[in-house]
């Protein structure tokens, strides 16, 4: 990969799959000329949830990511594109809906707070993950997809990004 291409890990969470808003999100990310390098469906197990939270699991909030997170279904993604992990991370938003801007994904389609989030004694429903840092996005990859599930194709429009 040239310099500043990346790939950065993406997650629906069982609310955008359960609200049939994947196709809309996932749009967001596509239409911004990333490129989507691997996609599957699959509900998260109880060991897969530790290591990928694994700086979650003794905060208070835990058991209610984890019921949330296996309430059904996500869809994990790879995106590649120039700074992938800064420019998801920009179109996804702040943590809390709440807190997150009009026009970026959990700003439009979310409004929960940390505090009611809290005062339910649930995780915070926020649609979607995006790694933070570029080193935590290669550890997710790795730990939610093989090397052989992610795609090598060009998109057509990798002429405006050389
Ligand atoms: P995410 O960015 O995927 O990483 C950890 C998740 O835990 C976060 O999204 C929220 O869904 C949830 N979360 C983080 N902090 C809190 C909190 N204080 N209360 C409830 N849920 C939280």
């Amino acid at each position: 990969m040239t310099e500043h291409l990346e790939r950065t890990f993406v997650a629906l969470k069982p609310d955008a799959v359960q609200r049939g808003i994947t196709g809309q999100i996932i749009h967001r990310l596509e239409r911004s000329g990333m490129r989507l390098a691997a996609i599957k469906m699959l509900t998260a197990d109880d060991e897969l949830l530790k290591k990928h939270y694994s700086e979650h699991v003794d905060k208070d909030f835990y058991k209610g990511l984890k019921e949330f997170m296996q309430e059904g279904p996500v869809i994990a993604m790879v995106w590649e594109g120039v700074n992938a992990v800064e420019n998801v991370r920009k179109l996804v938003g702040e943590t809390a809906p709440k807190e997150a801007m009009p026009g970026t994904i959990r700003g439009d389609f979310a409004h929960m707070s940390f505090k009611h989030a809290d005062a339910k004694g649930k995780a915070v429903k926020n649609l979607i993950h995006a790694s933070g840092e570029l080193n935590e996005a290669m550890e997710e990859i790795a730990l939610w997809f093989d090397e052989k599930e992610i795609e090598d194709y060009s998109r057509s429009d990798i002429y405006h990004v050389r």
